[in-house]
């Protein structure tokens, strides 16, 4: 498919690395409409790619994204929104089953900022800027910005950001567990591509069932989610890669559990 507003490659040892870049430098990457539906078709076609191991996301140097197009929002009324679902379809990233990598430099502000909460791991260049302006439009975050970042950094540093519209900094990011790395700006995607080749060295279904788990953490409770990770641990003794285990252990002159 061609692209108006990102780009599809793929990088890393032996192409097992997908990078969508946001391409709309005009606006900073400002999340209109087709853009959102460029992403969802981009990251949902690297997810089917059996050759594909990780997704990254990435924008420029100067904006991942400046949120949500600001020219398309302002003239919605509550019956235009409610009506015609606006944001419906915003989630295509959460869709992919392989582990998303947001490689944030500069703005990833109000949806932008969500839009990197969706992915799996934010790795930030150092002059990244997260922050949920929204208030100071006169209204709230709508994709994830009072969810995902509170469970994310927690209640007091959400509500702070999200009431004040004050955005942090890569370091605050890092301190805050938003991030889990800070890099300089023309190392960043080099350093995701590496991540990325890192999780490819591992079996893509169980990396997937893996995924699976640790984002049940974050919709169910414990009880729930102790007996579904038990049970999807069960899962991977179906899978050839745990016969790799049986084989490393015989390697190491333990008794050979035949399949
Ligand atoms: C549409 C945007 C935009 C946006 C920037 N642009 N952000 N267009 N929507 N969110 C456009 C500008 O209009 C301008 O276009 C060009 O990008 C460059 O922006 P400048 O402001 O000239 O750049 P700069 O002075 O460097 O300032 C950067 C900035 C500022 C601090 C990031 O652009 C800014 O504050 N943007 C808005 C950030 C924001 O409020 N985001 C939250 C949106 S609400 P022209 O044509 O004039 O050159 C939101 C709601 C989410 O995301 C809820 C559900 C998803």
């Amino acid at each position: 498919p061609s692209y108006e507003y990102v780009t599809v490659e793929k990088r890393g040892e032996g192409s097992c690395v997908g990078l969508v870049t946001l391409n709309r430098p005009k606006a900073l990457n400002a999340l209109c409409d087709g853009l959102m539906k460029e992403v969802e078709a981009a990251m949902l076609t690297l997810d089917k790619d059996p050759g594909v191991a990780a997704i990254i996301l990435t924008g420029s140097e100067k904006a991942f994204a400046a949120g949500a197009d600001i020219k398309e929002m302002q003239n919605k009324d509550f019956v235009d929104c409610y009506m015609g679902n606006f944001l419906e379809g915003w989630d295509g990233v959460t869709k992919c089953k392989k582990p998303v990598i947001a490689a944030v430099n500069g703005y990833a502000l109000g949806g932008g900022c969500e839009l990197a909460m969706m992915c799996d791991i934010i790795l930030a260049g150092e002059k990244a800027r997260f922050g949920q302006p929204e208030i100071a439009l006169g209204t709230i975050p709508g994709a994830g910005g009072t969810q995902r970042l509170t469970r994310a950094v927690g209640k007091s540093r959400a509500m702070q950001m999200c009431v004040t519209g004050d955005p942090i900094n890569a370091q605050q990011a890092k301190d805050w567990g938003l991030a889990t790395s800070v890099h300089p700006p023309d190392q960043l995607v080099a350093e995701a591509v590496k991540l990325g080749e890192r999780i490819g060295q591992h079996s893509k279904l169980v990396v997937a069932i893996c995924k699976e788990s640790v984002n049940n953490a974050q919709e169910l409770s414990l009880h729930e989610g102790l007996h579904v990770e038990k049970r999807l641990f069960y899962t991977t003794f179906a899978t050839v890669s745990i016969f790799s285990i049986r084989t490393l252990f015989t390697s190491f002159g333990q008794k050979n559990n035949s399949i």
